[in-house]
């Protein structure tokens, strides 16, 4: 199948968005692409060092920049850094490309995926599953905000969720 549109693939850090970007292209030969890989090669740091050297602020305008490149082309599936919905340019410019797909998981569910991770500074002090559920909660209506669909991913495959996306497009 030809996708007319990108997918872009939301939710929080842990939610599985890169594992069933992958899933996606394996399975159905879909392009895809990633928005933190990408401001890691425009920037050519890794993504704690561009909070650490230049702030959060830096950061989430690079984040816009290669979504507007994204939002460009079609036929894409974009794994979206979970702060990606924090902005509403970048709510708009996902909308106007494509689908927008919340992929969901509960707090501890999340914690256990992330917790021996090194490269998210979010959560740099603060890794434990009272934090995650308290930043989910803050962030919940801007994910709202910006799917068009959503999928529940408690207990099941990267692959059983391309499919589920796969069968909705
Ligand atoms: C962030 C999520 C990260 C990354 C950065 C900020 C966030 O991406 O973009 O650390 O604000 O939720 P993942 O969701 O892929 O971990």
């Amino acid at each position: 199948m030809q996708l007319k549109k990108n997918i872009y693939l939301i939710g929080f850090m842990g939610a599985g968005k890169s594992s069933v970007s992958r899933a996606m292209a394996e399975k159905y030969g879909f392009r895809e692409t990633d928005t933190d890989e990408m401001i890691v090669s425009r920037e050519k740091m890794p993504i704690p060092q561009i909070f650490e050297k230049k702030g959060e602020a830096y950061f989430r305008n690079v984040e816009t920049i290669v979504l507007k490149e994204t939002a460009k082309k079609r036929g894409m599936v974009v794994s979206c850094g979970g702060g990606v919905i924090l902005k509403e340019e970048n709510r708009r410019l996902m909308k106007e490309s494509g689908e927008v797909i919340l992929l969901l998981a509960k707090p501890k569910t999340i914690y256990e995926r992330v917790k021996n991770g090194k490269n998210r500074p979010l959560l740099n002090g603060n890794m434990n599953v009272e934090y995650i559920e308290k930043l989910l909660k803050e962030r919940t209506p801007l994910y709202e905000l910006a799917k068009t669909r959503e999928i529940a991913t408690e207990g099941k495959t990267p692959e059983r969720i391309a499919e589920e996306i796969y069968r909705t497009i």
